[in-house]
């Protein structure tokens, strides 16, 4: 049996549809901050319970727009997590701040017991990654941001609809950057990125910078940037966003399975407590096994397109060098890179691939 790890074919099998929306794009020559752009801004910020969303072209813009709009930028210093995709970080880095390393929890996310050891005079923000789909733990890290003066700025690109406490990630701090890749939960046809908001001021500063800092058409405001949701992408977005719910409550449901199955292959195999207070919607399903590269590889010989997200934390990259840290700087972190393995968990397996994924790591394990 074949599992693999992209359904793009078959999440966009119904294309025709899309394609009539964006046909409804070019009839109207609408392609700029169009029409679809404020329709999809609008239903975005509902679904997330925000009051504002800006449309930015990636999420990476969407982290970096949030922190510039913030007035993050040289000489001061983020506190993040290593094990996250490399454009948080380049994020940061793009607004000119330094990114300031703390390490993470048994739920890949990022240790809030230890956030204020990383706090320096320097520091002007927090940028907690909710991680494969998991809530960070915003119940201990605003109260702690906020006695210490800091900004939060959420990576919420992951984890679009999961919560805590019924709060949805991305909309605790002062914005929460999401992204709409092709691989991302909720996704489109290229790179498209969204900035929710419940600050005014934040949402008007993310409209000019992501608009060259243009008010009008004959007046700018500040420098800003070429980063605009594209409109054809807005138009794939409405079509989607509809499915939200589905996408997520199947994600959750083969999660489910594989918790409680894989439980039993303790202690070789283990699975994240989980918190009954989130909402986790697995953008990725990871979990901690021995012999990790062993099982990696009869997984992969066994059709299943099993991954590693990530072997290498950032921490330890090349391009971190001049950041300065060494090998045993966050051991949480670093043994989960070398024990953690994600399977595909997405809305189009059937439930014979997920009972096949099962029982080729059970078999593993015997
Ligand atoms: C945690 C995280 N942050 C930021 C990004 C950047 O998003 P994008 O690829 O849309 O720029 C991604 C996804 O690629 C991500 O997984």
């Amino acid at each position: 049996m074949q599992v693999k790890y992209s359904y793009l074919q078959e999440q966009f099998a119904d294309y025709p549809a899309i394609l009539e929306r964006i046909a409804e794009v070019v009839r109207a020559g609408d392609y700029t901050l169009g029409q679809a752009v404020a329709e999809f801004e609008q239903c975005f910020a509902a679904c997330l319970g925000a009051h504002y969303a800006v449309g930015v072209n990636s999420g990476t813009d969407a982290l970096f727009l949030a922190l510039k709009a913030a007035g993050i930028g040289p000489g001061d210093e983020v506190i993040t997590a290593p094990n996250t995709f490399i454009a948080t970080i380049g994020a940061i880095n793009a607004s000119g701040a330094r990114p300031v390393f703390m390490d993470i929890t048994d739920e890949f996310v990022i240790d809030p017991a230890l956030i204020e050891q990383a706090i320096t005079p320097r520091t002007k923000a927090i940028m907690p990654v909710h991680y494969a789909g998991v809530c960070a733990d915003m119940d201990q890290i605003l109260p702690l941001a906020q006695q210490k003066g800091l900004t939060v700025v959420e990576d919420a690109c992951q984890a679009i609809g999961a919560s805590l406490q019924g709060q949805k990630a991305g909309t605790f701090g002062l914005a929460g950057g999401f992204s709409l890749h092709p691989l991302k939960n909720l996704n489109v046809w290229g790179d498209a990125g969204v900035i929710v908001t419940d600050d005014l001021q934040l949402r008007d500063r993310l409209v000019l910078l992501r608009n060259h800092g243009l008010k009008n058409r004959d007046e700018v405001e500040i420098f800003g940037y070429n980063s605009r949701l594209d409109t054809i992408q807005a138009a794939v977005g409405l079509h989607l966003i509809g499915q939200l719910e589905w996408i997520t409550e199947t994600r959750i449901k083969w999660a489910q399975r594989f918790d409680q199955a894989l439980a039993k292959l303790a202690p070789q195999v283990k699975v994240p407590a989980r918190r009954p207070q989130k909402r986790y919607v697995h953008h990725l399903y990871m979990f901690q096994a021995q012999r990790r590269d062993a099982l990696l590889a009869f997984l992969q010989a066994s059709g299943i397109e099993a991954k590693v997200h990530y072997p290498v934390p950032l921490h330890l990259q090349r391009c971190a060098a001049p950041l300065g840290y060494r090998e045993g700087d966050f051991p949480v972190a670093e043994a989960q890179a070398r024990s953690i393995i994600t399977l595909p968990v997405h809305q189009h397996l059937r439930e014979e691939q997920v009972e096949y994924m099962i029982a080729k790591i059970s078999e593993f394990y015997s």
